[in-house]
């Protein structure tokens, strides 16, 4: 049997992608990898270690059976390939929690130090370089290009003591190709071999080399070394450095051609743990499924309460509401916003209107003068033709003419090349409703820009309206200022939560759009086989890009903070982030054109140096969350699967979401049991949060409440919190008492504390259900 399958973005870059996997080989009876949880608290006396008891229980269910890793923080157990029968039978043995099938997950800067304030001067003034280069930034993806000067470990001291990592061995790969910034290098294959076979070394390392760029891209966003003279093909020209230019990076590779498999990422993030990383960077898409049979939520969970912070992507499926992953409250969950950067091309029609897109293509022009236009849907032999799909085009009718092809489907660069094929000279990529006016630059093989819808719209009409149209593109460069900045992207999922919807995601939004940072020397930026150039630099988008933007950041923030827990630090970063642009407007949504809202960045836009000195932080430690699942009703054993803690809630206390000590809110009202609604009756709902100083006490901290919602009134209890000591806390209450309000209606408001020097800020989402 033949079985072709089209794999979607597997990383969450918004980038083309080309995961063709053509799987020849069917089993039977099919196996397939499981993650086997054993309670470590029951361990039977007649074993003298783990593993013997381990291996003990997986040949009860089957003798062929091996182990492919067996994991100490994430979960205590290991992963094996069973047939669904042995799988179950594994299961109702003494002492297994569960046996979880695995997952195969998506893999969802010369400018953004500036956009964000950190420009030279600021940056190695309030925070000491020294400090800096004690932190470890773990990058789980698809590997690295060592060679790269983002890597260079010119004027770095020696590795830092508390590092246990090492430099593994594999194709085009050795310990030589560490160094005192790339200071580890693993790569975990077990997983992938067990579902797709040995590795083909002819198209990939078994190694933790990059062979795709997704993984040199985010290491280097988070903690490249300056490299001057850095762009894509004269684009974006500067120097380039990632987020702690001084941190040190250790790279897990987990994600391979064909995705990022749930066993192998344990056992990244077990080593990682082990390795004695500082903070973790995963652009990886997660599901939103049980946090007890999540990999993601329970390894980071383990990560976190090692004190090591844990930052993922919010995923790119916006701007469907409710379309964020990776919510575990542990978690920091990152979308994405644009910066004031952009590449221009100009597109003017026959009729002598001209718009304005943006494109990285470099080559030649294909004529001064304007040439014949056609739109795809017109000249296409298939229905989906609009979009440019494989051979869709009908040569005749495209040869030596420019085709509006519409966004969507399949990968943008892939629609030139189809425009190519066909003999046609360019191409102009058309948003259609789904993407509004946001504009993702590619390296395009073709002349070739994209538009925004509306001109879109009005560069068809203008198709449909002559019979013989013309159009002239041009390439612009590269343009600094653009306003208004940051924008929301479009592709960046959004709120509300749908797992636990009392705790708002994301939880904030950083760079992810046409993003300039290292790649792969493996394949060009395009990524496409076709595409034979070489670059260093490449620009990129996705929501897999603004997450090592605020892994760099929280390494900064450890770097000068070193006694910060993780949920110190994300506090720090939330409660300064911005939600308005300097003339008081609030954050645009590209995908509207609208302000946007909490729902779409959390607690706004992330502005590292007010992070340094927050005043004040919502701190929470592994108890707090313990309290959380004792709140979600979970039971004992569910809260040893996701904590590998034997814990028993409380019969006497009362646990309650609404009082984990979030830098957030979300508050959900239930129109359909009458809360909230239904009945006329106001309901009241109370949050209870506490605070921790950690600025120069003495402080004194006013609340104040800004609504912009008529519909809930806000009551906080104590209105002033005055701290005389540096770690101190203090408690508050927020009532919100809400009238009804129609199914589906959702407001916002903001609630701050401030001593006059510091606004410890955090939204609040009302959603009426
Ligand atoms: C690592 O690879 C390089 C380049 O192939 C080679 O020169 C070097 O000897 C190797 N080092 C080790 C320790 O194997
Ligand atoms: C496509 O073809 C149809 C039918 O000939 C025509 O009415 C329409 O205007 C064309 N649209 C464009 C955008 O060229
Ligand atoms: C947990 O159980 C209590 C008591 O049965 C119930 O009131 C509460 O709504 C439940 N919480 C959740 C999150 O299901
Ligand atoms: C704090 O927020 C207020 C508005 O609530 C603003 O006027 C003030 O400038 C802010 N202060 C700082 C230090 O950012």
């Amino acid at each position: 049997m033949m079985n072709s399958m089209i794999f979607k973005c597997v990383l969450l870059m918004v980038l083309s992608c080309r995961y063709t996997i053509a799987e020849t080989k069917t089993e039977y009876p099919k196996k397939n990898t499981y993650i086997i949880h054993m309670d470590k608290f029951n361990m039977p006396s007649s074993f003298n270690d783990h593993l013997q008891w381990y291996d003990s229980s997986l040949k009860a269910v089957s003798e062929s059976a091996e182990m492919l890793y067996t994991y100490k923080h994430v979960a205590h157990g290991f992963s094996t390939k069973l047939t669904a029968q042995e799988a179950e039978l594994l299961a109702n043995q003494p002492g297994i929690l569960s046996v979880i099938p695995e997952v195969r997950y998506e893999l969802h800067t010369t400018r953004t130090p500036e956009f964000l304030g950190l420009a030279e001067k600021t940056s190695t003034h309030a925070i000491s370089s020294d400090k800096q280069s004690e932190v470890i930034v773990g990058v789980l993806d698809t590997g690295v290009w060592p060679e790269l000067k983002s890597f260079d470990d010119t004027g770095l001291g020696p590795v830092p003591s508390s590092w246990k990592g090492t430099c593994e061995t594999g194709n085009n790969f050795n310990s030589s190709n560490c160094n005192k910034k790339l200071v580890g290098a693993r790569f975990f294959a077990k997983g992938y071999e067990a579902a797709f076979g040995p590795i083909d070394l002819k198209t990939e390392s078994k190694s933790p080399r990059d062979d795709d760029g997704h993984g040199s891209h985010t290491s280097t966003t988070a903690a490249g070394s300056v490299v001057s003279g850095a762009s894509l093909f004269g684009y974006a020209s500067g120097t380039a450095r990632g987020m702690a230019p001084q941190a040190r990076v250790a790279v897990y590779k987990v994600c391979w051609i064909g995705g990022c498999f749930t066993s192998d990422i344990a056992a990244a993030i077990d080593r990682a743990i082990e390795d004695g990383v500082n903070v973790l960077s995963m652009s990886i898409g997660g599901s939103v499924t049980d946090y007890s049979r999540d990999i993601i939520a329970i390894g980071t969970f383990a990560a976190t309460a090692h004190g090591i912070l844990v930052s993922n992507s919010a995923g790119n499926s916006g701007p469907s509401e409710a379309s964020v992953s990776n919510v575990a409250p542990w978690i920091t969950t990152v979308g994405a916003g644009t910066i004031d950067r952009d590449f221009p091309a100009y597109i003017t029609l026959g009729n002598g209107k001209k718009y304005a897109g943006v494109s990285l293509y470099n080559g030649k022009l294909p004529s001064n003068s304007a040439v014949p236009l056609v739109y795809a849907g017109n000249v296409s032999s298939l229905s989906s033709g609009r979009l440019c799909t494989k051979d869709s085009l009908i040569s005749s009718k495209v040869s030596g003419k420019i085709v509006v092809c519409e966004r969507g489907g399949n990968p943008r660069v892939e629609k030139s090349l189809v425009v190519k094929k066909a003999g046609g000279i360019g191409m102009i990529l058309a948003n259609t409703a789904e993407y509004g006016e946001e504009l993702v630059a590619d390296s395009f093989l073709i002349p070739a820009a994209a538009l925004g819808q509306k001109e879109s719209n009005e560069v068809k009409k203008y198709a449909a309206s002559t019979p013989n149209p013309t159009v002239k593109i041009e390439f612009g460069g590269t343009h600094l200022g653009v306003q208004p900045s940051p924008v929301v992207a479009a592709f960046s999922s959004r709120g509300p939560n749908l797992l636990t919807p009392k705790i708002l995601k994301p939880d904030l939004i950083a760079p992810g759009v046409n993003i300039l940072a290292g790649w792969t020397g493996a394949v060009g930026p395009t990524g496409l086989s076709v595409d034979k150039r070489h670059v260093s630099f490449n620009i990129v988008s996705g929501t897999s890009m603004s997450c090592p933007h605020v892994s760099g950041l929280a390494a900064l923030l450890k770097g000068a903070h070193p006694e910060w827990s993780p949920a110190a630090i994300r506090s720090a970063l939330m409660t300064t982030s911005y939600t308005s642009y300097k003339n008081g407007q609030s954050i645009k949504d590209v995908a509207t054109g609208l302000p946007a809202t909490p729902f779409d960045y959390g607690a706004g836009h992330v502005d590292p140096v007010a992070a340094l000195d927050p005043g004040l932080v919502y701190d929470a430690t592994v108890d707090d969350y313990l309290s959380f699942f004792c709140a979600l009703n979970y039971t004992s054993s569910q809260i040893k699967l996701a904590t590998r803690r034997v814990y028993t809630c409380s019969k006497r206390k009362t646990y309650r979401v609404e009082d984990l000590n979030y830098p957030s809110f979300a508050v959900p009202f239930d129109t359909s049991s009458g809360i909230g609604g239904g009945s006329n009756a106001p309901t009241t709902v109370q949050y209870k949060r506490t605070l921790t100083n950690m600025g120069t006490p003495p402080a004194i901290y006013k609340v104040s409440v800004s609504s912009k919602s008529p519909s809930v009134k806000i009551v906080v209890e104590p209105e002033i919190l005055s701290f005389k000591e540096v770690n101190e806390k203090k408690g508050y209450t927020v009532t919100f008492t809400a009238s009804s309000m129609p199914s589906g209606t959702n407001s916002f408001a903001f609630l701050q504390w401030s001593d006059g020097k510091h606004n410890v800020t955090s939204p609040i989402a009302f959603s009426w259900t």
